[in-house]
């Protein structure tokens, strides 16, 4: 992958040149790059972008690099808005604007909010929305104080910080070179869900949903609190390992 970078060739291209001289700046990056992944550098860092839902997104030390199985998320969002003519979608903590950017370009009718605390995060959203032609409005500031007073929706989607600040994955892999505000909330790994669950009423029209994803083991949690907030038809979805992933229901 590194080498298809560089040279700005696909795979099928280097099987069939493969006794081909290297040009010496290609090779010199070609190397630079592969001593910066024995460092341990996520591959989303060195090549500048990630693939999510088939799209591919900018991606810098200032995001989350985008997981597989937020695209659960999407999914579940494309389907709770799919009977509704021109929906209201909040995405709470939008990071490099995956998940609102990715339900933008799958219901372009839909009218899309993306918040984050982080301005260099909002700064990497906004030049993906542009790069890939979606319509979404961006606000700065901690989950539902960034929006302006009125703002309702049909749907709330949020996958928030949820690792626990004492969990050892912070310690290991890409984790270690993504913003610490992306991964934990710096407590037990809950409280940017409860504050979440805790404003959904304020935010949410009559019938409307929410749904976020969380950790592994965080789903029946998940569940009561939403429960104990009035929300109906709760329930987690699984991802492609089996594992409750996502977890939401109706106000
Ligand atoms: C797990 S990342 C998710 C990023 C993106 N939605 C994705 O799925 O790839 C969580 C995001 O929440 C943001 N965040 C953390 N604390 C926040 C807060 N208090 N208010 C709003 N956003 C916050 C972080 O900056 C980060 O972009």
């Amino acid at each position: 992958m590194l080498l298809e970078h560089v040279l700005q060739k696909p795979r099928a291209w280097l099987l069939a040149h493969d006794t081909d001289q290297v040009a010496p700046a290609a090779g010199a990056a070609f190397l630079s790059l592969a001593a910066e992944r024995r460092q341990g550098k996520p591959m989303a860092h060195l090549l500048g972008y990630r693939e999510f839902m088939d799209y591919r997104f900018n991606v810098s030390a200032d995001v989350l690099i985008p997981r597989p199985e937020t695209e659960l998320l999407v999914e579940v969002a494309l389907r709770t808005i799919e009977r509704l003519q021109q929906p209201t979608v909040l995405d709470l903590g939008t990071g490099s604007g995956v998940v609102a950017i990715s339900v933008a370009l799958g219901r372009p009718e839909a009218i899309v909010t993306a918040t984050d605390i982080s301005v260099k995060a909002l700064i990497v959203a906004q030049q993906n929305c542009q790069q890939l032609g979606a319509r979404v409005q961006w606000w700065q500031g901690a989950w539902y104080e960034a929006l302006p007073p009125e703002g309702r929706f049909d749907l709330i989607v949020s996958n928030p910080p949820y690792i626990a600040s004492d969990d050892e994955h912070l310690f290991q892999g890409d984790v270690r070179f993504e913003p610490s505000l992306a991964l934990t909330d710096g407590a037990d790994g809950l409280s940017a869900i409860r504050l979440i669950i805790a404003g959904a009423d304020r935010h949410l029209l009559p019938g409307g949903s929410l749904w976020m994803e969380h950790g592994y083991d965080q789903a029946d949690d998940v569940q009561e609190m939403l429960r104990k907030h009035g929300f109906r038809n709760v329930q987690s979805l699984p991802d492609l390992a089996g594992i409750p992933r996502v977890t939401g229901g109706t106000l």
